[in-house]
């Protein structure tokens, strides 16, 4: 069944979790839909993952579109979210409304995802009303990381957690569908799920939130420029990719392959004239 906003409220409104995990690419896109994943974010975690930037700020509308796409190609019951990358919704309202369209129409988005709170609620009411589906993203947003000073957990004290409660529910106010709450306590996490109508995905937020999203390449061991605490590893896919590439260049050294299975053949009268 095809995954929509409105599975995601049904979900919230029936205790169901929600399980959310990045892909950027058609391949994967198709395994994490075969597999039954409810929804796939496009995040601008691409710039780190895929594109081995430092952080998430070069990431650019054209990166995101072009991954965007590719995984709406191979998502067919996912629900297909696509990160608004730096400075393509902060500059103005028009230029939010103008991106996410740009993502819906090139990127073939189901659903949008800025990062912000009380500050981009004047961009998230206009991308709903333009009928687009947005997912606000509070906590430690990695957009903001220079402001932050680093990957730092957020809303430990009593400001910054009332801060960030109240941006959720002026982000719920403004029509967000759901929020991802990142790098936050996980008691924080567990109010805000209980104050909001909409969901919550968390990501190192605790297993109180209504979902929860991971970077899929952290999830299968296969990216090690650094591991926050909140993930789990479920494979080592990346110790098996390295064995099997260097599987591949003995068999290259050995003669062992390409083995007689994987020739094309043809006849030898007509090879011979060409001697
Ligand atoms: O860019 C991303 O992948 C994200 C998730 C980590 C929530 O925003």
């Amino acid at each position: 069944m095809k995954n929509s906003v409105v599975t995601f409220q049904q979900m919230k409104e029936k205790g169901e979790k929600i399980s959310m995990l990045t892909a950027y690419d058609y391949s994967t896109a198709k395994l994490e839909d075969e597999a039954g994943v409810n929804s796939i974010l496009v995040g601008d975690s691409l710039g780190n993952v895929i594109l081995g930037y430092e952080d998430t700020i070069s990431v650019t509308m054209e990166d995101m579109i072009h991954h965007g796409a590719a995984v709406a190609r191979g998502a067919k019951n996912a629900l297909v979210i696509l990160d608004m990358p730096f400075m393509s919704y902060q500059t103005s309202v028009y230029d939010a409304v103008v991106n996410a369209g740009r993502l819906m129409k090139e990127g073939r988005a189901g659903a949008v995802k800025l990062e912000g709170g009380l500050e981009v609620c004047p961009q998230i009411q206009a991308i709903v009303d333009a009928g687009i589906p947005v997912c606000a993203h509070l906590g430690l947003t990695p957009q903001s990381i220079h402001a932050f000073g680093g990957f730092k957990v957020q809303g430990k004290s009593e400001d910054a957690a009332r801060k960030i409660l109240e941006d959720a529910k002026a982000v719920e106010k403004a029509g967000a569908f759901a929020v991802v709450l990142e790098g936050i306590p996980k008691k924080l996490a567990d109010l805000i799920t209980e104050k909001l109508h909409i969901p919550t995905i968390g990501i190192g937020a605790g297993n109180g939130c209504d979902g929860q999203v991971l970077v899929y390449q952290d999830l299968l061991g296969m990216f090690s420029d650094f591991t926050p605490k909140f993930v789990k590893r479920y494979a080592e896919v990346g110790e098996v990719m390295k064995n099997a590439f260097r599987q591949y260049m003995e068999e290259i050294q050995s003669g062992a392959f390409p083995a007689r299975e994987h020739e094309y053949s043809m006849d030898d009268d007509i090879i011979e004239k060409l001697y």
